[in-house]
């Protein structure tokens, strides 16, 4: 039997994943670590403790096994956040991560150096607080002194790579959150490095995913039970090793991962770029290949708000089947499920949550039924998106917590007009990083053949003809009220800080 490894450096642990050559998940552990908050808005972790996490991790799921059984092991991990190495390769100082905000003042900065239009047309992407360009430049702006020591940039997996085989690499898919990837022509782009003043020297080995990145230290093989001289692959960023975890590699299928946040992930064989940045467009782990992808901030999140706000310690499933009997469309009561602002289609950070459409006849179970239906409109904002970059979906994998809930699927099968299917692993970035671990050993020729031996479909939704054009017309409204609501939303957020103390 041969064995993969998958090592996702998530936000809250490092998770190693041991699969086999089947695909079957064999075992699975999780070290956690802190997030640092020295302020608010700023989000930071020790790099070092990762390394101590993802070793614990590692040794755990490879005592397993025997050692000579095991093929490969593929990285993959939170995105966007800057590790920064002085010239002995020690960390400069604590990583920025990815949903740090400290950033307002350069994304402002590069969009100005670089011009929007060619920064879409380059990154695929407008400069977003979150992502590592802007996070560089903050260094530069606000700790000089740690700047001047710079002379190597990593992306938080790629850390672990580092001290697991020597080599300073990344992969495509990751690289694509830095904003100093040319994401169409696959290659760090020399004119933005330059607009930046961002030396091409600091930046890691660009591999595709699938691409054998190095091998595990000698000494380490002994510490951690690994074999001697084990691959180590490229790998991916967490959402594009998620989207080969689900199998989602080929035109026609797009992942949903109805989370805390809701992930519309698409394959697209050519980079689709959407003129004003609306949808993320990235490299995928694919080689060739592409993804576009929107996220709904507040999706299962929404729920779980609403069960804990109205009907505290209710278990879900009991909570969703007393909307059972509702008419699809709730009889025109709405959910907004701006919660935390909005990422996708609109860009907001004043948006809110909000119920519309009530009446005497609206009783808790319409409420229940109106947030998984608004949770379901916004996700069809994204998949509208989609479609209108020319991308076709004709089957949707889903995932996530959400995804336990059958009723919800069927409402989103409906909406969507959508097949919708679940999968036998539901083990998300890992699984994908063990599966790129799989190609490159040789065990399948491609990542396409890896992922229809390994991932196996274990239920299937298709729409209830009654129900679409129901939703048709209900989608219709809700598509507006955005529009209708946006400087409401902008008035709530001044008066409200007026008066906050
Ligand atoms: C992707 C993104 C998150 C982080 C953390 O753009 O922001 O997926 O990678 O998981």
């Amino acid at each position: 039997m041969s064995y993969f490894i998958g090592l996702d450096v998530g936000t809250s642990g490092a998770k190693a994943l041991l699969i086999n050559e089947k695909g079957e998940v064999i075992s699975s552990a999780t070290n956690e670590y802190q997030m640092l908050t020295p302020k608010p808005n700023w989000t930071e972790q020790n790099p070092e403790e990762w390394w101590e996490a993802s070793k614990k991790s590692i040794q755990s799921v490879a005592s397993k096994v025997k050692k000579n059984e095991i093929k490969g092991i593929g990285l993959t991990g939170q995105m966007h956040g800057l590790v920064t190495l002085d010239e002995n390769m020690h960390i400069v100082r604590p990583c920025i991560m990815w949903n740090d905000q400290r950033t307002v003042k350069e994304c402002d900065e590069i969009t100005a150096k670089i011009g929007f239009d060619k920064l879409i047309k380059i990154t695929g992407n407008q400069v977003l607080t979150g992502f590592t360009a802007p996070k560089i430049l903050w260094i530069k702006n606000n700790e000089p002194e740690n700047y001047k020591k710079i002379r190597k940039i990593l992306l938080p997996k790629d850390y672990i790579r580092f001290r697991l085989t020597g080599e300073l690499a990344t992969d495509v898919s990751d690289a694509s959150g830095t904003s100093l990837l040319n994401v169409p022509e696959r290659k760090w782009s020399d004119e933005i490095l330059t607009g930046l003043e961002i030396s091409k020297e600091w930046m890691p080995q660009l591999y595709e995913s699938s691409e054998i990145s190095g091998r595990v230290k000698k000494e380490l093989c002994e510490e951690l039970n690994l074999p001697g001289d084990l691959l180590v692959v490229a790998g991916g960023g967490d959402q594009a090793a998620g989207g080969v975890g689900t199998g989602t590699v080929k035109e026609g299928i797009t992942s949903l991962v109805l989370g805390t946040s809701g992930v519309v992930f698409a394959h697209s064989n050519k980079p689709r770029i959407e003129a004003n940045g609306k949808v993320h467009s990235f490299c995928h782990a694919v080689p060739d290949a592409w993804h576009v992808m929107g996220v709904t901030l507040s999706a299962a999140g929404s729920l779980q708000w609403y069960r804990n706000t109205f009907h505290k310690g209710v278990e879900y499933s009991e909570l969703t089947k007393t909307a059972e009997d509702i008419q699809p469309g709730s009889e025109g009561l709405f959910f907004l499920p701006y919660l935390s602002g909005e990422r996708t289609p609109y860009a907001d950070a004043n948006a809110k949550g909000t119920f519309i459409g009530a009446t005497v006849r609206h009783n808790s179970a319409h409420f229940t039924r109106a947030v998984l239906e608004g949770v379901a409109y916004s996700l069809r904002d994204c998949f509208e998106l989609n479609e209108k970059l020319g991308v076709k979906t004709e089957q949707v994998r889903i995932s996530g917590g959400g995804a336990k809930n059958n009723m919800w699927i069927q409402i989103l099968s409906d909406l969507l007009n959508k097949e919708i299917v679940t999968l036998s692993s539901t083990e998300g970035a890992s699984y994908g990083a063990a599966i790129l671990a799989a190609v490159a050993s040789g065990e399948f020729n491609s990542v396409n053949e890896a992922c229809n031996s390994m991932i196996k479909i274990k239920s299937t939704t298709t729409p209830n003809k009654e129900n679409i054009n129901i939703y048709e017309d209900f989608y219709n409204i809700y598509k507006n009220l955005y529009g209708t609501l946006k400087s409401t939303f902008v008035n709530i957020s001044g008066t409200v800080e007026k008066y906050s103390n």
